[in-house]
């Protein structure tokens, strides 16, 4: 798809592509966000849904600045680079497909304009009300009483999120596959905050009540 928009644009333009290679060796002109996103669907989905089946995540409505970080964090092997990670295995070549920083943006601007998805609820055994208990002890220092977020402290909406997803990102910040890099500033506080869940119990309880609160 993004080859084939390419050669309309250089058989169509040729006058175009002679401005653009003199201008260094670029590609003729920026690629939409939303051709970008080609790229993404097979796993994520048209609407940034997500799929349980890969363990792609709901994308679809996370903000522009966390899709940016995130995006370059997958890229240099800061997130999805233990070797025991199959899911950030999956994913990091794909961040690696975006070859400019203006990529980036770009398609982390479709994303974010995404309509959020409401995907269903795979998680058992969870008590939102001893999870309410923690989230408010602990939790909502970064990530706000509505989970909304903050972006000041790098904390991305956790409202609305796939239950399996908080669960599994939750061990990979405890077993250190993810904010256990030195240069991963804001993983790393986030790695600490993980180990005040014990167990698989309390994992469950806080995403039990994340998963009650409206979005
Ligand atoms: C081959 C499947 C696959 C493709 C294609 C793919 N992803 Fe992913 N993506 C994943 C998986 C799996 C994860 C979860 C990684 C983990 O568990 O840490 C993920 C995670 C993410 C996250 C992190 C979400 C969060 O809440 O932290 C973002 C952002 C993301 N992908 C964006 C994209 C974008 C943008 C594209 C297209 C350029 C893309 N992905 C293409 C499989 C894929
Ligand atoms: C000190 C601030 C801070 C506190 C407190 C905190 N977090 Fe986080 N959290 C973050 C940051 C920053 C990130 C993003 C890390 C990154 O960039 O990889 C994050 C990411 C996450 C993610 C991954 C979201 C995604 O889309 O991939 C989950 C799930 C999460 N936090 C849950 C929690 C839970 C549950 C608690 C309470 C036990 C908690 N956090 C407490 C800062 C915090």
């Amino acid at each position: 798809m993004l080859r084939k928009a390419r050669w309309v644009l250089i058989v169509a333009a040729p006058l175009a592509l002679a401005i653009a290679s003199c201008s260094g060796n670029q590609s003729a002109g920026p690629v939409a966000g939303s051709e970008l996103y080609d790229t993404c669907v097979p796993c994520h989905g048209v609407d940034g849904g997500g799929d349980p089946a890969i363990k792609a995540p709901p994308i679809a409505g996370l903000p522009e600045w966390y899709v940016t970080d995130q995006l370059t964090h997958f890229k240099s092997a800061m997130r999805g680079g233990h070797p025991d990670d199959p899911e950030g295995h999956k994913m990091r070549p794909m961040a690696r497909t975006l070859k400019t920083e203006a990529e980036g943006t770009a398609v982390a601007k479709y994303v974010a304009g995404l309509e959020p998805v409401d995907v269903a609820g795979t998680v058992d055994g969870g008590n939102a009300t001893a999870g309410a208990e923690r989230y408010n002890g602990v939790c909502v220092a970064c990530h706000g009483p509505d989970a909304k977020g903050n972006p000041d402290l790098k904390a991305p909406p956790l409202v609305g999120q796939a239950d399996w997803y908080m669960v599994s990102q939750l061990h990979k910040f405890r077993d250190g596959w993810r904010g256990a890099h030195p240069d991963d500033v804001w993983g790393s506080q986030m790695r600490a905050m993980s180990m005040t869940l014990e167990d698989e119990q309390a994992i469950k309880d806080v995403v039990a009540h994340i998963r009650s609160m409206p979005r």
